[in-house]
């Protein structure tokens, strides 16, 4: 009997969308030190126990890189030869991301860490081939299992997989380059989703620009005119909003005669054009998360945002903090992506007859709360990351963190509205958005 012994290593191929994590292992690694790799380590078993592989891996992982994934499949094998001269069998594992922030854990291990397209890794010249080798691998493994996964959406929709094709009904991704063309939806976890603020992404950010450029869009013909139909008197009254974006609502507010206002967002390219183009003496602009307003200090009597809620993951904090920076009797004024809008996890999202009208909206995973990730356009892969919550835990959450709901309005485009944009008669079968206003209690 061979008494020979090997080193078990084993390493995963995460990936992010269509992103791969590659670290560059430590000067102090023993193996390989100073190269682009895959993360991992080696298998140490101290007792009898079911799944070891997959155990050590999501272990290895967090400890290294601090990330959560899940190991979803087999990739491939191979023995080597350590420096030491011990043979190493090395095996590894497709994983997606899960959660977590990406960072060097442990900087005697991992030097740096980066998010890249199997492409830019292909054609890298510092990558090494086996590791090229092990991500083209996993890429066509990506590919196929998305392949799988839209295939199987249509029987987690609930509708036939002939509908796809025959009759006349077709389903087909949304096409309107509009907000309310909200979007092609897949699986969740099978998209590419940008790693940091996706209005942050050039590419993003230029086609988003287009879009609200456009003369007659969803936000300025139905959002706009119903959420300022809420609007308080702002004669010397201090207004927040959150998500401010291009400071439109800002500006208006300060010509509405308020007093001062703070406008917030997370992206950097947004409030640029923000101090371009809206800026007053009045305003003030931050950039900030909003999940961080808690360290605010300023009173306001009025908090407002607009189409922004829903990239925000816990709702009841922010409600929290809402609250603490309202002044008495102070109003939150807000608008939100629809639960119908944000809840499907697959898509695509209508059913469109044969001339290509959308008949129904494919409704499902509605009482599903949590992450979705979304294409915000149809003919790009931006896909960004937002939560939903059904509407009773958006209205339930609003009552129990201290505000009385005065209106809840779902908007539909009205005369002027149908008449610059016919298309948006499908807002009847289902709206893009929700607008709520509320009192602190
Ligand atoms: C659809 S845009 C709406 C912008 C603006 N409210 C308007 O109506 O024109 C959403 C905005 O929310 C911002 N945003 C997303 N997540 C955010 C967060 N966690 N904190 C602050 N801003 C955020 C984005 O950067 C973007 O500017």
């Amino acid at each position: 009997m061979s008494t020979k012994r090997y080193i078990v290593n084993v390493e995963a191929a995460i990936y992010r969308g269509d992103q791969w994590l590659i670290v560059k292992r430590s000067q102090q690694e023993e193996h390989a030190p100073g190269t682009l790799a895959l993360v991992g380590g080696k298998v140490e078993i101290e007792s009898a126990k079911d799944d070891v592989l997959e155990e050590t891996l999501r272990r290895e992982v967090m400890e290294e890189v601090g990330v959560e994934v899940d190991v979803v499949d087999y990739l491939e094998s191979k023995a080597f030869a350590a420096d030491d001269g011990r043979i190493v069998v090395d095996i590894v594992f497709l994983c997606r991301y899960k959660g977590g922030e990406t960072r060097c854990v442990d900087k005697h291990e991992v030097a740096e860490v980066h998010w890249a397209t199997a492409r830019d890794t292909a054609g890298n010249l510092k990558a090494p081939g086996y590791l090229k080798q092990a991500i083209a691998r996993a890429e066509e493994k990506r590919l196929a299992r998305m392949g799988d996964a839209i295939q199987s959406c249509p029987k987690e929709t609930g509708l036939s997989s002939s509908s796809f094709t025959s009759g006349n009904i077709v389903i087909k991704e949304t096409s309107i380059d509009d907000l309310s063309n909200v979007m092609k939806l897949w699986n969740d976890g099978e998209v590419m989703k940008f790693a940091g603020n996706i209005f942050d992404n050039d590419a993003f950010f230029e086609k988003y620009s287009k879009l609200r450029k456009r003369e007659h869009n969803y936000n300025g013909l139905v959002e706009q005119p119903a959420i300022k139909a809420l609007l308080p008197g702002l004669q010397g009254k201090t207004v927040l909003d959150l998500g401010c974006g291009y400071g439109s609502n800002c500006i208006d507010f300060a010509n509405r005669g308020a007093a001062g206002v703070v406008g917030i967002d997370i992206s950097n390219k947004m409030l640029g054009v923000a101090r371009e183009e809206n800026s007053h003496e009045l305003i003030e602009y931050k950039q900030m998360d909003m999940s961080k307003i808690g360290c605010l200090t300023q009173k306001f009597d009025l908090v407002f945002s607009s189409l922004a809620f829903h990239y925000v993951n816990d709702f009841g904090k922010l409600l929290r903090d809402i609250r603490c920076l309202l002044n008495e009797n102070g109003i939150l004024l807000f608008s939100q992506e629809h639960p119908y809008t944000t809840a499907p996890k697959c898509g695509p999202s209508w059913t469109k007859d044969a001339q290509g009208r959308k008949i129904h909206y494919n409704l499902s995973d509605y009482m599903c709360s949590g992450i979705r990730h979304a294409k915000f356009f149809a003919d790009s892969d931006d896909v960004v990351e937002k939560y939903h919550r059904p509407f009773s835990e958006i209205v339930n959450s609003i009552i129990s963190h201290g505000f009385f709901i005065n209106n809840v309005v779902e908007p539909v485009p009205g005369e002027y509205a149908l008449e610059k944009r016919p298309d948006y008669y499908d807002e009847f079968h289902k709206t893009t958005s929700i607008i709520i206003k509320a009192t602190k209690a």
